[in-house]
């Protein structure tokens, strides 16, 4: 039990996730690649239109599957916002990579797509944007730089599923792209992700490098009679029993996003006076883009600010939390040169970003106790 009345997050179930967890198991088959792992996918590349999906352990080891099949060597740069989760670029570093930590826009905290030239040199190898809070990069951009000096593109669409940039959807953008599906995501199975290739040269390729650099894949659909280690790989296959879970909630795509839309629009709709009155910023949608609602966030007016209202919210048993604290800043990031006012958006947006409370099944009843205890609050 949380310790809060309304806890930051809080895993639901939606429908079949037990009774396809107890299939999985009388059919005998739980570990990976089983039936509910290939719904998962072909669920996916259908309504995507992706042209391989592969499950993951996570949203991480996908992203280090991409660095892998990108062959990303020691010295070659990756270009990174500095205002994302660590494995946004940890994968890329396992390589050897050196990242290039990228300032934010100030209105949707996605990486700056007019800063983006300045920081490709001969040694950039991928640009990896984040889709934060599922609300589109600028992508016409973003190819652009990356198509005229030949640099890959690899989403990090962790928070992105089904949201869309310019009618088309995330994760369809760059040669690949990245899924979570850890318990604080819209579709979860606990801890999961997925890899989406939409340049079909690496398909071949990422099956041994999920299959621990081995052809597995092509041994179970009869395509080879022995299998044997042929690349580099690691252990990147999901149990069945998560892709079961993970299934259910993904065949409830329109209820879960429907709920969510909810949710995000009370908030929106329930604090807009409030935010106006107390210099705070409500999220920012652009016009050409379809959010996949996944946060909730108020952009408070300083960080003593910030952090009284996260008090102020506990105290009435409430928990609001702050997003990523900027990379290079990090202990790591200043052993890659990063310093204080290298990226000051970034600065300036992770001391004052505060994230609602923001899961599947919030009621209506608990938002208007987190609004009520919001409009209490006055820190001026
Ligand atoms: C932008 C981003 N990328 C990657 C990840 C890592 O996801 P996972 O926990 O599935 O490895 C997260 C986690 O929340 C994230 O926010």
């Amino acid at each position: 039990m949380s310790a809060y009345r309304i806890p930051f997050n809080k895993p639901s179930l939606v429908g079949n996730e037990l009774h396809y967890i107890a299939q999985c198991v009388h059919q005998g088959k739980i570990s990976g690649d089983g039936p509910y792992t290939k719904k998962c996918e072909i669920f996916l590349e259908q309504t995507l239109g992706a042209p391989r999906v592969l499950l993951t352990t996570s949203c991480t080891h996908a992203l280090e599957m991409a660095a892998l099949l990108l062959n990303i060597q020691p010295g070659d740069e990756v270009i990174v916002p500095s205002f994302t989760f660590v494995s946004t670029v940890n994968a890329f570093v396992v390589r050897g990579a050196r990242p290039i930590f990228s300032d934010i826009r100030p209105d949707t905290f996605n990486l700056d797509e007019t800063k983006l030239e300045s920081l490709v040199t001969r040694r950039t190898r991928a640009i990896v944007p984040v889709h934060y809070a599922g609300v589109g990069c600028e992508m016409d951009a973003i190819l652009k730089i990356a198509e005229r000096y030949d640099i890959a593109v690899v989403e990090d669409n962790a928070h992105g599923l089904f949201g869309k940039y310019k009618g088309k959807y995330l994760g369809t953008f760059g040669c690949l792209a990245t899924q979570s599906f850890h318990e604080t995501k819209n579709f979860s199975c606990g801890e999961g992700g997925a890899l989406l290739i939409n340049d079909p040269r690496y398909v071949e390729r990422a099956e041994i490098i999920r299959e621990k650099g081995t052809n597995r894949s092509r041994f179970f659909r009869g395509q080879v009679d022995k299998y044997t280690w042929i690349d580099l790989g690691s252990s990147y296959v999901p149990s069945d029993i998560l892709a079961a879970f993970l299934y259910a909630q993904l065949e409830a795509r329109e209820e879960i996003q429907a709920r969510r839309m909810r949710i995000w629009k009370y908030y929106f709709e329930h604090l807009k006076n409030w935010a106006q009155d107390h210099n705070a910023k409500l999220p920012f949608v652009p016009a050409d883009s379809e959010q996949s609602y996944h946060i909730f966030y108020l952009l408070m007016p300083s960080l003593q600010q910030r952090q009284a209202l996260i008090g102020h919210l506990k105290s009435h048993g409430i928990l609001s939390v702050f997003h990523y604290l900027p990379l290079h800043l990090s202990d790591m990031g200043r052993r890659f040169g990063g310093k204080q006012s290298d990226c000051p958006v970034t600065e300036v947006v992770s001391d004052r970003l505060v994230r609602l409370p923001f899961y599947n099944d919030l009621s209506e009843a608990d938002q208007a106790f987190v609004v009520a205890a919001i409009n209490e609050f006055d820190a001026r």
